[in-house]
Formats: structure tokens, sequence, C-alpha cells
């Protein structure tokens, strides 16, 4: 990039460039004492009850750890509420006017919102919800956009005890069905419409489509977010409530139930290797614990003085853990932002960090990379000499797109930390820590305190140095507690590769300093923009089509989004291989799960390569997308299958 001042990115790789904490950062930093990495260490129990002791407990408990290998149990005997952690004691410590959410529409109209205010909101909609038969223990399904009443459905829901599962806004009716019909939701939460890019995406109409064949639902509660914009919303009587009304009727106040610590706290599905979402469980305690003291530690949160802003959508776990659940424990003030960072221009997001004075940033790699392409214009036009800290997460961050955030984001002055986590950890697992690491542009650095991370190799036996799989050896407070009704595929997915390990299905390296790397999923897994989508399920949409005979899916490289998803599909017999046809199955694949799963290419084909066995040779599949050499072909039933692909592949142009 031209913009780094001319320095090629080989050059950061080849100098090892080292990037040491910013001068003043080491004094004042939450975590600049080392001897908590050297506790940590030799007590990782202890670390982790001193860190759980900074939330409230109803409570104690009698027990740090139990550890029935694959199954923990944390803070054993101790009672604590989620919503009263993230309100109420901030509120009864006098901080009721500290603003907890600063949030803007896409359209441009605003709200601010101070704890105090919040906690009204919780308390009432957790009456609303317990109106409608909620119980504790009973699921609620969450089906909105990026509005406040998202944050405060899911609070609510923490207060009476009932674990909550939000289903990103994008997905479609059909995947919010599959979701609720998993987790058997009582109540699904929505809106009339969202918006994005200035249209309305008409979420009420989605959630009727998928409560039409969800027999668990008994109501639906919509927020008023479009209105007349989206057109008028059918209500069905009886089923169906305005968040307002019910709002308006709803008692004051409602105390917090004291759950344990182990409760279900929520459920969030998440891609693995097959076709069927798996329902990550994640529990009360422990998950607070651990993402609270990452949210302070990894972005050196200072709540008196910080404006936070986490750029993702609360659909994923990003925004459950470091929107919802890790800023309000902490008493943070952060921007919530509900559109895009392109409309009504380039200039949304410099805009926004510079009229709420933001001082720490997190995003995706996806995102910079494309405000790289954007160019240096935009933010140049900005005062953001409020940041302090910028941090990545969701996929590896290129040395090229670390350095552009370090130089033209940061000005040179702000630690980038580089997280990596999963759905599955619930918190973040390795980073670097501002005012201690020095960090390399594109290494995540170390595993935190408490955390241990190891790479190993084929065998499973540990390496110091070099490449294999990132595993991790010790349990950690947010780890998820298993999949929603299927204990064996919980064994079966974490913890069946290598003996006693976690194994994360992500390849990772070691250098020459002991930094890790990561070096992105090594199973079927995609990453597409840091969202996880299986090709199995991508595969199991297209052959519902009626003219697919079969198909293969695969992730190839893609500058911007990390990866871009490319089918390779043979047809069923009589069947055209045009261009209209590709459209509509990249369409079908759409509207089935979701456009974060829209193919990038559609390559029809008249064979895929397999194996003698009948597996689909993937690795194969993946050159012939990236355009690399083919390699060892002999295993092929018919290697003359590779050459047309070949052929076909490099005939079609791709689309966007
Ligand atoms: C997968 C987890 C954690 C929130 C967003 C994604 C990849 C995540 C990094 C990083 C390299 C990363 C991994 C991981 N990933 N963060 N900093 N460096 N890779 O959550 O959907 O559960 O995906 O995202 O491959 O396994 P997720």
């Amino acid at each position: 990039m031209s913009d780094d001042g001319g320095a090629a990115i080989e050059d950061y790789y080849l100098e090892e460039r080292l990037f040491p904490p910013p001068e003043g950062f080491v004094d004042d930093a939450v975590v600049a004492d080392r001897s908590i990495i050297e506790r940590a260490q030799h007590d990782f129990e202890g670390f982790w009850a001193d860190q759980a002791r900074a939330l409230d407990w109803f409570d104690d408990w009698h027990t740090v750890l139990e550890w029935d290998l694959p199954f923990a149990r944390w803070f054993v005997g101790g009672t604590l509420n989620v919503s009263h952690n993230c309100l109420d004691r901030h509120v009864a410590a006098g901080l009721g006017e500290r603003v907890a959410i600063h949030w803007e529409g896409e359209p441009g109209d605003t709200r601010t919102i101070t704890y105090a205010e919040l906690l009204a909101d919780v308390e009432r909609f957790a009456n609303v919800l317990k109106g409608l038969g909620v119980r504790r223990g009973d699921r609620v399904a969450i089906y909105m956009p990026m509005i406040p009443e998202l944050p405060v459905a899911m609070l609510a829901c923490t207060r009476i005890g009932a674990p909550h599962s939000v289903v990103f806004g994008g997905f479609s009716p059909d995947a919010l069905r599959d979701r609720i019909d998993d987790a058997q939701a009582k109540v699904l939460v929505t809106a009339d419409g969202g918006w994005r890019r200035g249209a309305v995406v008409a979420l009420k109409e989605n959630a009727d489509t998928a409560v039409a064949e969800a027999a668990s639902i008994e109501h639906v509660v919509v927020a008023r977010r479009t209105g007349d914009a989206g057109g008028t919303t059918p209500m069905t009587d009886g089923r169906d409530h305005w968040w307002d009304e019910l709002m308006s009727k709803a008692p004051e106040s409602c105390p917090p139930e004291h759950m344990d610590a182990e409760d279900l706290l929520y459920l969030l599905y998440t891609s693995g290797t097959t076709a069927k979402p798996k329902g990550i469980m994640h529990s009360t305690g422990g998950y607070l614990t651990q993402v609270a003291f990452t949210h302070r530690a990894v972005f050196d949160l200072h709540p008196e003085r910080d404006v936070y802003w986490c750029a993702a959508d609360i659909g994923w776990v990003t925004g459950h853990s470091y929107i919802v659940y890790g800023p309000l424990a902490n008493g943070a003030t952060s921007v919530m932002y509900e559109g895009t960072p392109d409309f009504p221009d380039k200039d949304r997001w410099w805009d926004i960090i510079e009229r709420y004075g933001v001082t720490i940033l997190y995003c995706a790699p996806t995102a910079i990379r494309t405000f790289m392409k954007w160019g240096t214009e935009f933010p140049e036009r900005h005062d953001m000499s409020s940041l302090r800290v910028l941090g990545s997460v969701g996929e590896p961050i290129n040395p090229e797109a670390w350095v552009w955030y370090w130089t033209h984001i940061g000005g040179g002055h702000c630690p980038v930390v580089d997280t990596w986590w999963q759905t599955e950890t619930g918190a973040i697992m390795i980073s670097p820590l501002p005012g201690i690491t020095t960090c390399k542009p594109g290494s995540a650095t170390f595993p935190l305190p408490g955390i241990a991370a190891e790479v190993v190799d084929d065998s499973g036996k540990s390496i110091d140095r070099g490449g294999g799989y990132l595993t991790l050896t010790r349990p950690w407070p947010a780890m998820l507690r298993g999949l929603y009704g299927d204990p064996e595929r919980y064994k079966e997915t974490y913890w069946s590769r290598f003996d006693g390990r976690y194994f994360a299905g992500d390849g990772a390296k070691i250098d020459d300093d002991g930094y890790f790397w990561l070096l992105g999923r090594v199973d079927d897994v995609m990453n597409i923009s840091g969202h996880r989508i299986s090709t199995a399920e991508v595969e199991s949409s297209l052959v519902n089509h009626p003219s697919v005979a079969e198909a293969a899916v695969v992730g190839a490289k893609d500058d911007t989004t990390g990866q871009a998803i490319i089918a390779f599909v043979t047809l069923k017999a009589g069947q055209n291989e045009t261009a209209e046809r590709g459209e509509e199955l990249r369409g079908h694949v759409a509207r089935h799960i979701g456009s974060i799963a829209r193919p990038r290419t559609v390559i029809f084909t008249d064979e895929l390569p397999k194996t003698r066995s009948g597996k689909i040779m993937r690795r194969l599949l993946r050159d012939v997308a990236e355009g690399r050499d083919l390699g060892d072909t002999t295993t092929l039933a018919d290697p003359r299958v590779v050459d047309e692909i070949r052929r076909l592949s490099t005939a079609q142009p791709t689309e966007d």
C-alpha cells in the first residue's frame, strides 16, 4: 500500500518490526502490573476468583472450579444476576446519570441513554415478559435491528432468568425458524423493520414467515423502528403485541432473580462443519467474569473517561460480549450504531468517532481493508485524536491492514490489539495487553492471563515453535458449557481430536519469540467478513434447489472479506448452465440462509472431483478457486474433472 509511506509489507516481516506500547501508556494502564500475569500462571483458579470478586454476588461460591473433562463448572454455589451487575450496582454507586449508550440510527436520529434510564426500561420489559408468561428457564428468541430495545430485551431476559437466543437480523426466515425450534422459544421479540443503506429490512414479515412454522412461539413483541416507511405491519390478534403498548402498561419495578453461577445465560447459534447450526450455551457467572475482565484489560478501559465503540452487530458473539455484557458490567459509556459504514457516505464512521469523542474502537479486519480501499482522505478530514486503543477481531489481520490501522486511524499512538476468540470461548483468549505487550503486526501475540493455549502437531504433541493446531489445555470461565440438547456432539466436536484438549478448529504457529500467529480454519468452516459459515450449510441449501444435483462449496481468499464463497455446482440432467441460473442459485442461498451466505461465484461443472472413497476434494477446489497450482491429483477418481473445472472456472468471470 503506497499509503504506508512506501514500505513494502514484506519489510515488516523481514525486519520483524516491533511496536512497543506507546509512550505514556504504561503507568496508567489497567494491567500495568506484570505480577498479575505471573499470579495467573501459578494459580489460575485464584486469578479467576479475583476477577469474579469484581462482580456483585448474592451468595458466595464454595468452589472456584469443578472440572470433569470436558464439563466445567465455575464459581459453584455462587448466585448473581447479570442485569443487576450491568445496571443496578452502577446506579446504586451513584452512576445513574452516566451515559450507558450513545445510540445513533442509520438515518441520523440519536438517543442518549443513561444507566438509570436503561435500568428503568429493563425492569419494565422484564415485567412485560413475565406478563406474557415467560418464567425462569424459558427461552426467548430475539430478532432485531441494532436499536436500544435489543440490549433492553437481552438484559430483561437475564433479569428474570430466561435464557435468550439472539438471531442476527440479516438471517432468513428459515434460519430464524430453525433456531426458534431448536431452543423451543416461547416468545419472539422483533421489530417492524430495520434500516440498511436507506432501505427497510422487513423483519416482521420474516418473523411472521418463521413463526408460522414454529409452534413453540406463543407471543411476538414488536418494537417500532421503521413505522410507515416499511408499509403497514400486519399484527396477529392475541399473538402479536406492540412493544410500546405493553411497556406503558407494565409495572415499573422488577427485582432481579438470584441465578446460579452455572445457569444458562444465553444460546447463540453458530456454524460448524455440518449443515445444522450448533446452539452454543453460555453460563452466567463464569461468562460475566471473563467478559468483564477482558473488556477492562484488553482495551485498557477507564470507564470514567472512555467512550468505547464496538462496531459489530449484537447478533454475533462479539456484540453479546463486547457491546452488551462486558461494557455494561464495567459501567462503560458505549456508542451503538445501527447502520453500515458507507451510509449516507464514506465519512460516517469517522464522523461518529469525532462527534462522540470515541477513545476505543473495536472492529473487524474486513472493515479496515475496506477503508484502506476507499483511501485515507476520509479519515483524514476528521479529528480522531480522541482515540487511544484500537482493536481487531474475527479473522487474521494481515500486517498491511494492521499497520494501516495503526498509522491512519490511530495516528501512530494507539496500541492495536488483535483479539483471538470464538463464539465458543465467549470472551477474548489471545491478545496483546496495552501498556504491557510489544506487538508484531499480524500477530495476536500471547494468551491472556488465566488462559492456557498450546499449538500441537498432528499427533497432538505440544510444540514450542512452528506451525500446527491451536488448542486450549485448561478450562476458562467463559467457555461454552455445551451444545444445546447435544452433549455428545459437544465432546465430539471440541474434545475428541486431541486427548484432553479443546481444539479450536484454527491453525496457528508460534514464532521464534513465542508469539502466536493465527492461520485460519483448518476445518470446513469459512470465514466471510469475520462471520462463520459452514461449507455444509451452503451445500445443503444448494442441493435443496430443484435444479441442483450436487454441490461443493469452498472459501477462497478474498482481499476484502478474507474469504469468499465459491460454489461448484452440478445440475440435474436437462437443466441449463446459464448465467441466470447462477444468479438464481446465489439468490436461493441468500434467501435460505441470509445474504452473508450468498456465494460470490457459482461455477457449473459436470462432475465434482472426488477421492476414491467419494469424498469431495475441497482442497483442490479451493486451489482452483484461488487460481493456484493443483498439486497432486492422483487420488482423484477421474483426473479429467480437474482440467474441466479449471477450464470452466477461468472462463466464468467472478461476479460481485
Ligand atoms: C473464528 C471464530 C470472536 C468473534 C468473531 C468470530 C476466527 C476470530 C480472530 C483473530 C485470527 C480469528 C478464528 C476463530 N478469528 N478472531 N483475532 N485472528 N482469527 O467469532 O464466528 O465464533 O469465529 O474466527 O478462525 O476460530 P466466530
